[in-house]
């Protein structure tokens, strides 16, 4: 492991006013997403999806890195040139998803545990000498009234994200740590921060506990925010001072960077939330995104699969990531959605 490739790495995809695109939704979300908006499911709709985000003009002025599933990192657009070389040519970092999916925990059909360790040494690996700089795992946590998360369903997933991040610094990935306490439900906010912190801080013992190197991961958490069913709504400035206390409670100040996952919160929420985590208070950590619904899921209905959209799909694409890298300067405002 070259440690100080890693650190640079680690600070290169937090950079100031840029985040990640999570672009590695497997075959089956995939689908679902095209589904939802009418797009036939098929590995050239895939393609031609992959291959519009990732030669959006000027992506490279928001977006350090993308996250890429496995078939895509292995896939050429329709003109031939692969996928990892139109990353390249775009200065973007490429990121790849190495975990399995997240499945029933044994016992607690309720509850997930993520798999995907059984060979992973050796996918590393090769992802590595194809050119991948960074990898993602992502955890699982399902709320429910007082009794959901257990203990075993949060300590499996951490231990998991443990072995993982210490196999990807191994195999000189930078690991993206991510803990996704889920939206669905009606827990209040209050309710939401106890179970990410506690959440966070095993995921934290964990990763100290095998070795793993904070100066050179990044953690991708969810923001806290109260249940979609909770009728007690929150504004963004309560979400972003729920979300920074309880990150400023768990997370070490060594690790470079915090980049959010959406969650299926709107682009504009999205914006705003992360906009106000940049008003007030100081913090150790660059705080940036890696989102996927909430960069693409405007682009995505705009296109609809049809080419004749492209552009207009790529402009959309490229509104969010300027609004989210304004978001991390504080320069957020909504005004920008109606420009
Ligand atoms: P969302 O931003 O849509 O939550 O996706 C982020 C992600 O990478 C999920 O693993």
């Amino acid at each position: 492991m070259n440690l100080q490739a890693l650190i640079e790495t680690a600070h290169a995809m937090v950079a100031a006013g840029k985040g990640l695109l999570a672009m590695d939704e497997s075959n089956g979300t995939c689908n679902l997403r095209f589904a939802a908006v009418g797009i036939p499911e098929t590995l050239e709709m895939r393609r031609d999806w992959r291959a519009l985000l990732l030669t959006a003009p000027g992506l490279r002025e928001c977006i350090s890195g993308v996250i890429l599933y496995d078939e895509t990192i292995r896939q050429a657009g329709s003109d031939g040139t692969p996928f990892l070389q139109v990353a390249r040519d775009a200065g973007l970092l490429v990121g790849i998803k190495v975990d399995t999916g997240a499945r029933d925990l044994a016992g607690r059909p309720q509850e997930k545990v993520t798999e995907g360790l059984d060979g992973l040494r050796e996918r590393l690996k090769d992802y590595a000498a194809m050119g991948a700089r960074f990898a993602k795992w992502r955890s699982v946590i399902v709320m429910d009234g007082s009794h959901l998360p257990t203990v075993a369903c949060t300590s499996a997933n951490a231990h998991a994200l443990a072995r993982y991040a210490a196999l990807c610094q191994e195999a000189g990935l930078v690991p993206i740590v991510e803990s996704d306490v889920l939206m669905a439900g009606t827990h209040t906010l209050a309710r939401c921060q106890d179970v990410t912190g506690a959440a966070l801080r095993q995921v934290f013992e964990q990763l100290v506990r095998q070795g793993v190197v904070l100066e050179a991961m990044v953690l991708k958490p969810n923001m806290v925010i109260e249940g979609l069913d909770c009728m007690a709504r929150s504004t963004a400035q309560e979400v972003a001072h729920a979300t920074l206390q309880c990150l400023l409670r768990a997370v070490p100040a060594a690790v470079p960077g915090v980049l959010f996952l959406s969650g299926g919160q709107s682009g504009e929420l999205a914006s705003s939330r992360l906009n106000a985590m940049h008003q007030g208070q100081a913090r150790p950590w660059s705080l940036s995104f890696s989102f996927a619904r909430a960069l693409q899921q405007p682009a995505l209905a705009i296109w609809a699969g049809d080419s004749a959209n492209r552009l207009a799909a790529q402009a959309a694409l490229m509104h969010r990531a300027r609004c989210n890298s304004a978001a991390m300067r504080g320069a957020y405002d909504d005004a920008m959605e109606t420009l």
